[in-house]
């Protein structure tokens, strides 16, 4: 084998090795779609919105999905927090004590997830960000135990499962 081959040869192989590295946002949001039967436009607008994220590897790109899930978990808390000082029935109240608690778990749950995926823990990463889609499940299952009013939570939960749903792709190639 002529040098030239043998340095191409070499550099394939060391591109293979670092396969994380400028990962760009398009290629992984195909790979969401095409491997996971993810959202590929939700992925491009999630992931763009951090200007990080041209230059971010697959983890990097994992970690961005997981901090937004963090932050959309923190809101729907805040709304579930809002609700609850209303003017709702008792099944109502019942469901959304629910929803508050495993959203706050939730929080607490992603911040694991960010803190698996920095120490580069696939298996913990997925783990974590699979128990916050199903603390999501939990808070809108409760509205069918309680025979409660689920429209008010409808969206929140909606939005909370899509970005985890991401984080949790995204970790899954890394
Ligand atoms: C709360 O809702 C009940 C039932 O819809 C209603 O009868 C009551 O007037 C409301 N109370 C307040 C303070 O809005
Ligand atoms: C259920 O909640 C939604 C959103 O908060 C509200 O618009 C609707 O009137 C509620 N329905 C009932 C039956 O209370």
């Amino acid at each position: 084998m002529k040098i030239s081959s043998l340095l191409f040869a070499l550099l394939i192989l060391l591109h293979q090795q670092l396969p994380t590295v400028n990962a760009s946002v398009e290629k992984i949001c195909k790979q969401v779609a095409l491997e996971k039967g993810g959202d590929y436009d939700f992925c491009l607008k999630s992931l763009q919105r951090d200007p990080k994220s041209s230059t971010a590897s697959t983890a990097g790109l994992a970690l961005i999905a997981t901090r937004r899930a963090k932050e959309d978990f923190r809101s729907a808390l805040a709304t579930v927090k809002k609700l609850l000082r209303g003017n709702i029935t008792d099944n109502d109240k019942s469901s959304l004590a629910v929803c508050a608690e495993v959203y706050d778990d939730g929080v607490y749950i992603l911040r694991e997830a960010i803190g698996a995926i920095r120490s580069g823990t696939r298996d913990d990463a997925i783990t974590y960000l699979s128990a916050s889609l199903t603390d999501v499940s939990t808070c809108s299952d409760t509205f069918d135990e309680f025979a409660a009013n689920k429209t008010m939570v409808a969206k929140v939960d909606a939005d909370a499962a899509k970005i985890s749903t991401l984080a949790l792709e995204i970790a899954t190639l890394m």
